[in-house]
């Protein structure tokens, strides 16, 4: 595996494989790899003749008294799991090589970026589509990967990439929970254990909503059963929780445990709702 600082260096590694018109797959990432990225990277590895993995805490994309400084870093470990996982280039730029000095334009994602995720931290899409637009326009892969854990965020991306006719397809990879539920987050290293046993809640709430919504009760009793379950939950503050359509009729919360937000989501069952 390569490992490149730089969007040249980008360019210069994937200049051959592009000449030979081979398929080219990207996953972007914050790094802090866990058992979710390796799923993508894996995904990436098997369907396209070149896997590429982006490495980038995007400051653009954290909102004031965000998480920015203690977000998890870790580049050796992360090359070696992105390695062992088929990566076969890993570019982690530094914050200058991606909004260098003078840097000015970003893309405005409009509704859909207002609500859920968008509404508790402003202006987070906007960084977030921009910083893949960029990625995309460094890489130009024909597939890029995501997550499901950020439902609004891969229904951005998807409709960026419907918007502004960018000729990428989008694989969104199911989310992956560790043995107890909690989907597998970088964030989860910040739990203490008490902490993580609290955040079990978001997990439960969702699975009894989605079990409301499979025994009838359509997707007012999903959230009506999700919201039961949540105000019962110890120690936790609800940011949000709803109902919207994300690809797909979605349940979708986020909590505060302690200085820890996390979010979830569950896809509630097409023809139940
Ligand atoms: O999901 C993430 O890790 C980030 O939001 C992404 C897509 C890499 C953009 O910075």
């Amino acid at each position: 595996m390569k490992l490149v600082r730089s969007v040249a260096g980008v360019r210069e590694v994937l200049m051959a494989p592009r000449e030979e018109a081979m398929r080219i797959g990207l996953v972007p990432t914050m790094g802090a790899f866990h058992e979710g990225h390796l799923t993508l990277f894996r995904s990436c590895a098997a369907e396209c003749d070149v896997a590429v993995a982006s490495l980038f805490v995007n400051p653009a994309q954290f909102g004031p008294g965000e998480d920015l400084e203690r977000y998890p870093r870790g580049l050796d470990r992360d090359t070696h799991l992105a390695e062992e996982a088929g990566i076969d280039l890993l570019f982690a730029p530094g914050a200058e090589e991606i909004y260098p000095p003078g840097f000015q334009t970003a893309v405005e994602v409009g509704e859909l970026g207002q609500v859920l995720e968008g509404a508790s931290r402003p202006g987070h899409f906007r960084g977030v589509a921009t910083v893949c637009l960029k990625l995309f326009n460094i890489v130009q892969p024909a597939v890029a990967y995501f997550g499901r854990k950020d439902a609004q965020q891969a229904a951005v991306i998807g409709t960026m990439l419907r918007d502004l006719n960018l000729p990428i397809e989008l694989r969104v990879i199911p989310i992956v929970r560790d043995a107890d539920g909690l989907a597998l987050s970088s964030r989860n290293a910040y739990l203490q254990p008490d902490e993580r046993r609290r955040a079990l809640a978001l997990p439960r709430a969702l699975q009894a909503g989605l079990e409301a919504c499979r025994a009838g009760g359509g997707t007012d009793a999903a959230l009506a059963a999700a919201q039961r379950v949540l105000a019962v939950g110890d120690g936790i503050e609800v940011d949000y929780l709803a109902v919207a359509d994300l690809d797909g009729p979605t349940l979708a919360g986020a909590i505060r445990v302690g200085s820890t937000r996390l979010i979830d989501n569950v896809l509630l069952d097409e023809e139940a709702t």
